[in-house]
């Protein structure tokens, strides 16, 4: 039998390249070909680093440079050369390559005269052996650091544990001082709101017949037609009249601080009608028009602390305009409350004052410039309070709107 050694080096199971001295291919076995993704017509012949070129997208390939010394050293050396394993990539398309290593073995033919003719390059893929340990290596790493982050994540967490049990400790101590306090405070605010209230009453009285008796020394003096009498006379009737505000003022703060009086239900389209009837003076004086929908709801309330309410938000609105006043009164319904609005188009509010305003005694003008005690507010924020809703007002150059919230 005849054998076609050449055939039978080509499908040989290894990957065998052969070289001639000058480094060109010689001839190549099949499996040699598949792993190196190239055909026969393309490498044979040529070049072996014109076909294998180093990945020149890898910065650290060295794989060319590497096989160069071991070829060469096989030619002078004339002996064979293990090299250590190497990255070689190899070319999959124009640009594209695929992560190769290798471990290479260069074996010298020699002829009777011991020069080399031959070189027989013989090539292991242990891509996958080199990808498989990487990861192991990844992965044991990858578990070391995640091991370490846990135990400092644990150790946090437990110093975090630690510090909210004793922060909630702590937190559970100031509570019960604090609702004693407030309870303290409940108590003696209940007791200065109710002496506020008698003493502002007890006042009035005094007060007003001070007032009857003035009137009528006044109605006397005046025929003496002294100007500086009159002049005093005026003053005392002015400051008069702000007493007198400020008793009133003083002793519905008094009333509406105290606990709320028997809830009762308020139809508010009556309760407005009251209102502009109370404020009927101003209205028509600055012929001022207080629009209102015809379908307002009923609520539940104090009654004369919801009038309260509505009457000096409404009155602030009439006091605080120099054009002819138009008031606006809408509601929205949320179901579980009515948020009322009542805007303006007065002389507005700036930004810094929005919460200010409604402390006691707070007052942005002189009361040359605008009568007033500066309570109005204030027994409008404890009456909404007193009902378990809120208060807020929001304003620009064009006017002011406050809103506030009452149950239903
Ligand atoms: N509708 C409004 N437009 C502009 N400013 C207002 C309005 N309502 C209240 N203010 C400002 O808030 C201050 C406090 O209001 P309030 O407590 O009712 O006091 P008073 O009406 O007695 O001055 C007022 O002095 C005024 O400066
Ligand atoms: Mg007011």
């Amino acid at each position: 039998m005849e054998i076609d050694y050449q055939a039978l080096f080509e499908k040989s199971p290894g990957l065998f390249l052969v070289l001639d001295p000058e480094l060109k291919i010689v001839t190549v076995t099949d499996a040699y070909l598949a792993a190196t993704m190239t055909s026969r017509e393309s490498i044979v012949s040529k070049n072996i680093f014109d076909v294998f070129p180093d990945n020149p997208n890898d910065a650290d390939a060295d794989g060319v440079n590497k096989l160069k010394i071991s070829l060469q050293n096989v030619i002078s050396l004339k002996v064979p050369d293990n090299m250590p394993i190497q990255k070689y990539d190899i070319k999959k398309s124009e640009h594209e390559f695929e992560e190769r290593y290798w471990s290479p073995y260069n074996l010298p033919i020699l002829d009777k005269a011991g020069n080399v003719t031959l070189i027989i390059h013989s090539v292991e893929d242990v891509t996958s052996i080199i990808q498989s340990r990487r990861l192991e290596t990844l992965q044991k790493d990858e578990n070391i650091s995640l091991n370490n982050q846990n135990k400092l994540k644990s150790q946090e967490i437990y110093e975090h544990i630690r510090q909210k049990d004793e922060v909630n400790l702590e937190l559970k101590r100031t509570n019960a001082v604090l609702e004693e306090k407030t309870r303290l405070l409940e108590l003696s605010n209940e007791d200065l709101a109710l002496f506020a209230e008698t003493a502002a009453h007890d006042i009035k009285a005094p007060f007003r017949s001070i007032g009857g008796h003035l009137e009528i020394i006044f109605k006397k003096v005046k025929n003496l037609n002294d100007e500086s009498i009159n002049q005093s006379i005026e003053s005392i009737r002015k400051g008069r009249e702000r007493i007198s505000l400020l008793l009133d003022d003083l002793l519905t703060f008094a009333r509406v601080s105290r606990s709320a009086e028997g809830a009762v239900k308020i139809d508010l389209n009556k309760l407005l009608q009251e209102v502009t009837a109370n404020l009927e003076y101003s209205i028509t004086e600055k012929k001022a028009q207080i629009r209102y929908p015809h379908n307002m709801p009923v609520i539940t309330g104090t009654y004369f602390q919801v009038l309260q309410l509505f009457q000096n938000l409404i009155g602030n609105a009439l006091k605080f305009c120099e054009d002819v006043p138009v008031i606006e009164v809408s509601f929205a319904d949320t179901g579980t409350q009515i948020e009322f609005a009542i805007k303006d188009n007065g002389i507005g509010i700036e930004k810094d004052y929005f919460e200010k305003i409604f402390d006691p005694f707070q007052r942005l003008h002189g009361v040359d410039a605008y009568a007033g005690t500066g309570l109005g507010l204030a027994i409008c924020k404890r009456i909404v309070d007193q009902h378990g809703g809120s208060i807020r007002v929001s304003s620009d150059k064009n006017g002011t709107t406050f809103y506030f919230s009452l149950p239903l």
